[in-house]
Order: structure tokens, then C-alpha cells, then sequence
């Protein structure tokens, strides 16, 4: 029996069409991200069951039949629910479960390495939106299969697992398949990074194996302001497991794909990706470039502004206008936002662009798939992307907010930081990100900016530019979009083999 879905889909990142009205009374998270930081209750307090705590010990022992539940002494609001799932082929074996905060419930998916699970590194994986399904990721680009329609799917031999333990997070709460019973939202990058630090700790304590492993952080999109935020809990966190005499996670780098990160340098790339033969020659034509850089530097003053005061009036003000001069041209264009190399393939709204985003819904909402998964009653009706979750971050403004200095700060701690861009992106491109990691500041931050961009090869082929410095390394990808394991994965594979090996590129 076919299975009806919405097809309506988040969008990736914040596009004019997309976008909602305001709520100008509500407080922006420029203005209260201090107060968000500074709020320590989400971490242990009370040290004394510690020696209670029994670790599950191995994967193996999981069944597929039913949930086994993991909890921790520390952690008393939290559990994590595992089963082993057959997905892919079941080669290598997958788990899947739910991260339990009383009401709150956030779904996952691990695979073991393909080739040493018991020595391989662990890697975290988010996508977007906010709002976007981790199902982007695990099905269309990294992921140890591909849908390739509704009712099938194809073994990758690019998955990022090739050579490491991976996790993909449907996250924050509402997005996917994770979901609460009482309708509780998270609305900022902050409140969502808590439970992913808790799980990763819970993970680790349980999962004796894995102890002390390097974990690396990767997102994309959105994911390039939700990933420096969550290493920087899991940091906090780990302090706090260190008083308490547990192994701390291994925290070893962060890896964004396509991030966007630093919102003013970003909005002023849309003009030079659409305007200046850069990764495409200019697609828009002379009259519209001459008043779009004519209006620019307005839109830069606006957002300077904002950047300092966070008045929320400003703020939306400085987006309105901004949005209206740079993206509206792009969106009538008819271009792909995420790879403008090429037309948008479908009404944006129903495919994003890629038709094969509505194939892969319709296979997480098939009954035999939920079941494998063994997916929640209350979350059966799956959503790559959760509209609502999108605006309510909006509302918050939780993208203004300069999370490129928590990159800093991470750098400065020793965990290495690797900002990969497919290079035909317009939405997070790699103009924009390029200015970020060159305006980081970090102890590194002469000899970072003193290299040149050099050609970075596979295979005797240059596939992208590269400049690096210490725990630093920015690359871009010829030839790719926004979602660069999907245009490029052997590339994109062989891109993530030398950053966990520690190889220059
Ligand atoms: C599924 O895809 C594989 C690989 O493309 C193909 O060999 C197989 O015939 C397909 N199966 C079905 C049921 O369509
Ligand atoms: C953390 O991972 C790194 C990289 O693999 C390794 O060199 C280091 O020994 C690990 N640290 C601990 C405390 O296990
Ligand atoms: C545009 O850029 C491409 C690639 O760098 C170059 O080959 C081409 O000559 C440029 N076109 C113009 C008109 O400068
Ligand atoms: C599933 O979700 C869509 C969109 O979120 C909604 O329109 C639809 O009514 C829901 N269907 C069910 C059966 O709950």
C-alpha cells in the first residue's frame, strides 16, 4: 500500500522562500547566548553512584528484537536505547536507537568501521537545516548505502565508514525521526548541543571498546554553526567527567562541510558567487550586479550593526534587506542554491533541487523499514525536514550569533579543525568560508594566512585548493555542491582518510 508524505521539506539553510514572519519580541540569541553559556545545570553535580554503573560492554550482545537500555548514574534524566538493525545489507552491522531526556527522545543510527571497528576512530554526523534529517547524509552522501528509489538501495563504496565508526543524529528534537511527547522544542544551537555531549559520554562509559578512541564532529550546512558549538559542550563536559574520575570523550577535531559559519561574510559572498567568475562565470546579468553592489555596502554596514547590538528590530531589518538584495536575484534565477553549476532540478519547494530527496522519504515511511529501525509509534510519520524547528531557530536568530569563535577556541585547545567546501555551492560556499577561517583568530593565525591556496590531488588529479596551518586545514572540491559526498565520494572519502590519519592533504 503506498504511503502518503508531505512533501514538504525544510529548507537546507534560510532562503527568502522559506522564510517567516517575524517575532520581533522574541529575544534574540546574540543577546542572551551569555546567559544560555553560563547556565551549568545540564551538568553533573551529585558524583556519588559512580561506582554503581555497570557497562554494557560489547555491541555484540545487542539484540535486534528489542531496545536494551543504557543508563548512566551520572546522567539520571538520561538513557539511550539501542537495537541492532539490519540496514544496508547488514554488512557491516548497524544499530539504531533513541537517546532518552524524560520526554525528549533523539533517534540515531551507528555503523561499525568497515575495516577495524575495534581500532577505527568515531565519527559524529549531523546535517542542517535547522530542521534537516541526518538522513541526507546517511542516504544521499556518506552513508554505507544509498537510496536509489522508494523500494531500493545500493551499497556505497565511499562511505565514510570505510575506515571508522559513524554515527548519524537526527537532531535537534522535532527533526526526523526524534521527537517529544509533549511537543517541547528546541529553538538554539546551545540547548540542542546538551544532549548530543550526554549521549556521547553515555556512548563511550557503555561501549568499553571505544574508550579513549579519537571522536571527530562533523556537520554540514547548518551543521557549521551547530558542530563548534557541540565540541565546545563536549569540552565542558568532559571537565566535569574528568572530577568525576571517568575517561573523557576523546575529542579530536571538528569537520564542516559546506558550513555556514559566519554570517556576515557569507551574505556578502552571495554577490561575488553570482556576480564574479569565481566557481562559475557570473550568472546573473550586469544590471542586476551593478545595484546589487551597489546596495552591498549597505547591507554590510546593517549587519555590522546587528553583529554588535543584537536589537532584535535591526536584526530583522539588516536580514530583510539583505535576503531581498542577494538571494531573491538567485532564487528567480532559477539556478541550484546548492551547486550553481546547474538549473534547480523540480519546484525547489517539493525537491530541494534533488528529486531523489522525495524517494528517500518515502522509504523511511515505509512500515517494513520503521520496523527495522524500530522507530517509535509517536514518530512514524517521518519528515526530512521539520519546518517548524527551521523557524524557530529563525525566530531566535540563532544564525547571527559569531560561532567562528568558538573554531578559534577550539584551535587554541589543540582540536584540529578541517572546513571542506564543494566549490559550485552559492548557499555556504567556499568564497564565504575562505574569509571566515582566514579572519579566525587564533595563535596560528599568521602562518594560516600566509599560505597560499594550493592544488590538493587524488590519484595524480588536482580535485580541489587547499591551505592549512597547524590544527587548520581549509579545502574546497571542484566540481561539487552543497552536499559534496554526493557529487564527489571518492574524493570527499579520500578527503576524510588523510584528515583522520592526520596527513597533510
Ligand atoms: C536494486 O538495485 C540494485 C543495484 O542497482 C539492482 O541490481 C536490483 O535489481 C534492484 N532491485 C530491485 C528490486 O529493484
Ligand atoms: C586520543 O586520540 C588520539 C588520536 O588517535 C591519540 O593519539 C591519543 O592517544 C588519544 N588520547 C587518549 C587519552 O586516549
Ligand atoms: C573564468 O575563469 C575560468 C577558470 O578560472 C578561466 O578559465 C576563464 O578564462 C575565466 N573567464 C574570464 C572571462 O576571465
Ligand atoms: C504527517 O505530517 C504532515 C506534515 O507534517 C501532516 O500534514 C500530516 O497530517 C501528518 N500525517 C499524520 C497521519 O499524522
Amino acid at each position: 500500500m503506498p504511503v502518503f508524505v508531505s512533501l514538504l521539506l525544510v529548507c537546507l539553510v534560510t532562503l527568502p522562500i522559506c522564510r517567516a514572519q517575524q517575532f520581533l519580541t522574541t529575544p534574540l540569541l546574540g543577546a542572551n547566548h551569555q546567559a544560555l553559556l553560563e547556565d551549568r545545570t545540564w551538568l553533573v553535580s551529585d558524583v556519588h553512584d559512580i561506582r554503581k554503573f555497570v557497562p554494557l560492554g560489547s555491541l555484540t550482545n545487542i539484540p535486534s528484537t528489542e531496545f536494551t537500555v543504557l543508563d548512566h548514574p551520572l546522567f539520571p534524566h538520561h538513557s539511550v536505547r539501542i537495537k541492532k538493525s539490519s540496514l544496508c545489507d547488514g554488512a557491516p552491522p548497524a544499530y539504531t536507537g533513541y537517546i532518552d531526556n524524560e520526554a525528549r527522545h533523539l533517534f540515531f543510527y551507528f555503523f561499525e568501521s568497515r575495516s577495524d571497528p575495534d581500532k577505527d576512530e568515531v565519527i559524529f554526523w549531523t546535517n542542517g537545516g535547522p530542521g534537516g534529517s541526518s538522513a541526507f547524509g546517511l542516504f544521499m552522501e556518506l552513508g554505507p548505502c544509498r537510496v536509489i528509489t522508494s523500494d531500493n538501495v545500493t551499497s556505497n563504496p565511499f562511505s565514510w565508514n570505510a575506515n571508522a565508526n559513524i554515527f548519524f543524529v537526527d537532531q535537534p528534537i522535532g527533526v526526523g525521526f526524534s521527537y517529544a511527547e509533549h511537543g517541547e522544542a528546541v529553538d538554539n544551537s546551545i540547548d540542542a548541543g546538551r544532549d548530543i555531549a550526554i549521549f556521547s559520554a553515555i556512548f563511550f562509559e557503555h561501549f568499553t571498546k571505544f574508550q579513549g578512541r579519537a571522536f571527530h564532529m562533523a556537520g554540514e550546512s547548518y551543521g557549521g554553526r551547530y558542530i563548534p558549538v557541540f565540541a565546545a559542550q563536549l569540552l565542558e563536559l568532559n571537565e566535569n567527567l574528568v572530577e568525576a574520575g571517568i575517561t573523557p570523550v576523546n575529542l579530536s577535531s571538528v569537520m564542516i562541510g559546506n558550513g555556514c559559519t559566519e554570517w556576515p561574510s557569507m551574505t556578502s559572498s552571495y554577490y561575488n558567487m553570482q556576480c564574479q567568475n569565481i566557481s562559475v562565470p557570473p550568472i546573473q546579468d550586469i544590471k542586476t550586479c551593478v545595484a546589487m553592489k551597489h546596495r552591498l555596502s549597505l547591507c554590510e554596514k546593517m549587519m555590522a550593526r546587528c553583529d554588535v547590538a543584537f536589537n532584535p528590530i535591526d536584526c530583522e531589518a539588516t536580514t530583510q534587506y539583505c535576503y531581498e538584495l542577494l538571494m531573491t536575484p538567485l532564487v528567480e534565477s532559477g539556478y541550484n542554491p546548492y551547486d550553481i553549476s546547474e538549473l534547480c532540478d523540480g519546484p525547489f519547494k517539493e525537491t530541494l533541487c534533488y528529486p531523489i530527496t522525495r524517494q528517500i522519504e518515502t522509504f523511511l515511511n515505509r512500515p517494513d523499514i520503521q520496523l527495522k529501525l524500530g522507530i517509535d509509534d509517536a514518530a512514524r510519520n517521518y519528515s526530512l525536514g521539520n519546518h517548524d524547528v527551521g523557524l524557530a531557530f529563525e525566530r531566535r536568530h540563532d544564525d547571527i550569533f559569531p560561532t567562528q569563535y568558538y573554531i578559534a577556541s577550539l584551535l587554541e585547545r589543540g582540536i584540529r579543525a578541517l572546513i571542506y567546501v564543494g566549490a559550485n555551492d552559492w548557499i555556504c560556499n567556499w568564497i564565504g568560508n575562505e574569509r571566515m577561517t582566514l579572519g579566525l583568530e587564533w595563535s596560528g593565525r599568521d602562518e594560516f594566512v600566509s599560505q597560499p591556496l594550493q592544488k590538493w590531488q587524488v590519484d595524480g588529479h588536482a580535485v580541489g585548493l587547499t591551505r592549512s596551518a597547524g590544527p587548520l586545514t581549509f579545502a574546497t572540491l571542484f566540481g561539487a555542491g552543497h552536499m559534496v559526498p554526493y557529487n564527489k565520494p571518492k574524493e570527499s572519502l579520500e578527503l576524510v582518510k588523510r584528515w583522520l590519519a592526520s596527513e597533510a592533504l
